[in-house]
């Protein structure tokens, strides 16, 4: 690594440049198995360094699965079909049962969208960056457009994970279910992008981790890895997400926005473990290595590297040094609570559908993650109880 004062003697757009790419160089020299190093490493290049998301174009990403038909009918998967059933008559629409006439003001700190109080004011306050009253409100503002902005990518990359995985399954229960999960993840883009644009005024480009994620998974060839992936890791983010902006948020339409969410995500993650538990149990041993370490890759790259560099860069750049401001949003009530939310949805769940032996454990432990095992996973808990949480 450059030494800091290296950077901090470069034009602030170059230091930047320099510092995503050794971002991504961390994160190829990390990754231990050479299977997921290949397979990942494209998607880290593309996100990291060409910063494909940014671009301001439309982004091709080739998708390389092969769909499959399924003339049986044969319904092997009650409990699936089941779930596609509860789905569609849990449709629900974002125009008419959300009060989109609810004025919204987002720097009113009488019905915050992002509380105060949980933004890191004295983490910056350590660094020397004390905010007025006025840049206080602006600020959550930010954090607040910034990551519902985040919601809002994942939502696009969900619904076309959902439509692949449609054509992907081989069997014509998860077609069904997967129908109704491409309708939910449009209406959620569609509900996040109105309440951004209609009511926070202000939008944030994809950020790289989760550019770098989507990526990965579109052009994964195979459909656990998609289901993986999307299922149980970015549903398992969004809704260790959601739930903690469910839990903080005092917006009223934001609120009843997220608690629709919630209820068909819920639906989601049930649908991943359902596939999965019964996939893995047949899988070759060698096959079920990679995929779990794979997962414990993606699940280090969710925990450390949510790390808002856009707010950075448009708040903080030039004024404390990026490797802080790291530490900083890390360290806030916000993050914290955050990934406890959703490492405690997550890790039941690896369980459930074996992919969490004694083996990756050890890695786990390592990184403070096994405190979450033995919790309960997504197929015994209802959206009463993730609303609850
Ligand atoms: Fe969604
Ligand atoms: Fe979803």
């Amino acid at each position: 690594m450059l030494p800091d004062r290296a950077l901090d003697s470069m034009p602030s757009p170059a230091a930047r440049r320099v510092r995503d790419v050794f971002d991504a160089m961390k994160i190829a020299t990390r990754v231990e198995n050479k299977q997921v190093l290949v397979g990942l490493a494209p998607s880290v290049a593309r996100g990291f360094v060409l910063k494909e998301g940014k671009q301001g174009t439309p982004v091709g990403m080739r998708a390389s699965h092969e769909a499959w038909f399924d003339f049986r009918y044969q319904g092997d998967y009650p409990e699936m079909y089941e779930l596609y059933r509860r789905a569609v008559q849990n449709q629900w629409d974002g125009d008419r049962q959300l009060d989109w006439s609810t004025d919204v003001d987002p720097r009113n700190p009488e019905r915050p969208v992002l509380p105060l109080e949980l933004a890191p004011l004295e983490g910056l306050a350590a660094h020397g960056i004390r905010l007025d009253r006025d840049e206080q409100l602006r600020f959550v503002h930010d954090f607040a457009s910034w990551l519902l902005s985040q919601f809002m990518h994942g939502e696009q990359g969900a619904l076309y994970a959902s439509a692949q995985v449609t054509e992907s399954v081989h069997w014509v229960d998860g077609k069904f279910y997967g129908a109704t999960q491409v309708m939910d993840e449009a209406r959620h883009l569609e509900v996040f992008l109105r309440y951004l644009e209609t009511k926070l005024g202000k939008l944030y480009q994809v950020n790289d981790n989760l550019f770098t994620i989507m990526d990965s998974l579109m052009r994964d060839s195979r459909w656990d890895m998609k289901f993986l992936g999307m299922q149980i890791m970015i549903e398992g983010l969004a809704l260790g997400a959601f739930g903690t902006m469910y839990q903080v948020t005092r917006e009223p339409l934001l609120k009843e926005l997220l608690r629709y969410v919630i209820q068909d995500e819920a639906r989601h993650v049930h649908y991943g473990v359902l596939a999965l538990k019964r996939h893995f149990a047949e899988l070759d041993p060698r096959e079920l290595r990679e995929r779990e370490d794979w997962t414990f890759e993606v699940a280090c790259l969710m925990r450390d590297r949510f790390l808002a560099h856009e707010i950075y860069d448009e708040w903080f750049s030039g004024l404390m040094k990026r490797r802080d401001w790291d530490r900083v949003i890390s360290d806030s009530p916000f993050l914290t609570q955050f990934r406890q939310t959703m490492f405690r949805r997550l890790v039941p769940n690896l369980e459930y559908i074996g992919i969490f032996s004694p083996r990756i454990r050890a890695h786990y432990e390592k990184v403070g993650l096994t405190q979450y095992a033995g919790g309960r996973n997504a197929s015994q808990l209802t959206a009463e109880d993730l609303l609850a949480a």
